[in-house]
């Protein structure tokens, strides 16, 4: 297989690999690169497990080719915690129980994640659409819907009191 550079920026920061272009961003990412938060489920762009972010849009990294992430930005579930702080949103999901195996959670918090940056105040039915495409073998999709509408409303708080 053939490998070649690719540069490109993750969860932030600058970063070039040496890597099959046509191997999956998905294997990139835990393969290669150790971040072992998004997950692989299906493999087939079915089950949402392996949602990250490019360019701000949510994604399956198992069916993303390592090539087509040349220049652009990839963000991780690492990206929302670091060893002592969490994200609101994680917050939520623990404090309003969406989270039983763990197994879909990051992928469920990133397009969440994603669904609030764009629209900060999202309708029950809008949360329900963007985290579509994240399957939960558990069945936990009221309690994510309500972590979801928790976070957002945290979000109005905050802003308010600015
Ligand atoms: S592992 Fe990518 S969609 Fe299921
Ligand atoms: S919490 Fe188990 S798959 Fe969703």
């Amino acid at each position: 297989m053939k490998k070649q550079a690719i540069n490109f920026e993750l969860n932030g920061e600058p970063v070039e690999v040496f890597t099959e272009a046509s191997g999956s961003l998905l294997h990139l990412l835990r393969g290669q690169l150790g971040l072992l938060g998004t997950k692989e489920g299906c493999g087939a762009g079915e089950c949402g497990a392996c949602t990250v972010l490019l360019d701000n849009q949510p994604v399956n990294a198992c069916l993303v080719p390592a090539a087509k992430i040349e220049g652009k930005q990839v963000q991780t579930i690492e990206s929302l915690s670091t060893s002592n702080t969490v994200h609101p949103l994680q917050e939520s999901f623990v404090k309003k129980g969406a989270v039983q195996c763990g197994f879909c959670t990051p992928g469920m918090v990133l397009s969440a994640y994603a669904l609030l940056k764009a629209n900060p105040d999202p309708t029950p039915g809008e949360v329900k659409e963007a985290i579509s495409g994240n399957l939960c073998r558990c069945s936990g999709y009221k309690q994510v819907e309500e972590a979801v509408l928790d976070a957002a409303e945290k979000k109005d708080q905050a802003s308010s009191e600015d």
